[in-house]
Formats: C-alpha cells, structure tokens, sequence
C-alpha cells in the first residue's frame, strides 16, 4: 500500500539563482504539508553515498561533484499517493521532456541542473527521509 511521504530536495542550481521559495510554493499549492525541512550542504562523499544505486552510470562523478557544489534543501513531504503525484508535479528528469506547467519544466536547465529531486518509490521515500532527517525532526 501506497505510505502518504515522498522525500525531495531542492538542487545547488534552483537554490543558487534565489528559486527555492517559488518551488516551495508550487509544492504547498499543489496540496503537499511540508514535515521537514531545511539548508544544508553535501559532501561529495555524502552525495555518492545518496547517489550510490547510480554508482555505474557514466555521470555518476559528475552528479556528485554537482550535488556538492552549493547548498541544497532536502524536504519529507506529506499528501495522500505522496511519491506519485510528486513525480507528476515536478516534471521528466530531462527538462526538454517535462510537461507545461511542472517545476522542471519552470526552473531546470538540464538532465543534471534539474531543480529537484523527488524519492522513486515509497520505500527509497523512506530511505532518503532518514538520510537527512532524525525520526524526532519527521512530524
Ligand atoms: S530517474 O528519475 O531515476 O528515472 O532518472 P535518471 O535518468 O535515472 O537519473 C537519475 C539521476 O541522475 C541525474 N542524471 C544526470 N546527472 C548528470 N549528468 C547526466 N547525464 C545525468 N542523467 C541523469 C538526474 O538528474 C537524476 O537525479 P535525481 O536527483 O534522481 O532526479
């Protein structure tokens, strides 16, 4: 059965160039509490360690040293069916794919400098929640 948190953070670029509290509004307005969040900074040893089920792939490398290159705001998220209807809100990976009216398809530039990321399943959901937030800062 479907749990009702996804996880999300915004990326270093969306962060940089002053987006975050538009994609936060875009977030609240499309029906999603927000149950944690806040800004912080990844190693590029913590970014491999989040990325790791990537660890194979050509651009692994790059997205860490990416994701380590400015601040970023991980969030947990709370809706009824969270993990998909945050997928749909914030577009394709590939923002020339994103459909009108999703984050991506506002604020990201490329299939790395894509704005946000939101958790695939509600188990990795789960994971990444942890990943950054103790289980007393997820109410
Ligand atoms: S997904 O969401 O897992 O289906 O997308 P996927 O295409 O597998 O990409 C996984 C994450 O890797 C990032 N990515 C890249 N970074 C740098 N360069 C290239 N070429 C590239 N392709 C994909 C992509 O932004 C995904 O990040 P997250 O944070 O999971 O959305």
């Amino acid at each position: 059965m479907a749990t009702n948190r996804t996880f999300t953070m915004i990326k270093p670029d969306a962060v940089a160039e002053g987006n975050s509290g538009a994609i936060i509004k875009m977030i609240e307005e499309a029906g999603f509490r927000i149950v944690a969040i806040k800004k912080t900074l990844l190693t590029k040893e913590r970014a491999g360690e989040f990325y790791a089920v990537h660890a194979e792939r050509p651009f692994y490398g790059e997205l860490c040293d990416y994701m380590s290159s400015g601040p970023i705001i991980p969030m947990i998220l709370e809706k009824e069916n969270a993990v998909l209807d945050f997928r749909t809100l914030i577009g394709a990976t590939n923002p020339a794919q994103a459909a009108e009216g999703t984050i991506r398809k506002v604020f990201a530039k490329s299939v790395q400098a894509n704005a946000i990321h939101g958790s695939d399943s509600d188990e990795n959901a789960a994971i990444e929640g942890f990943f950054f937030f103790a289980g007393v800062e997820q109410f």
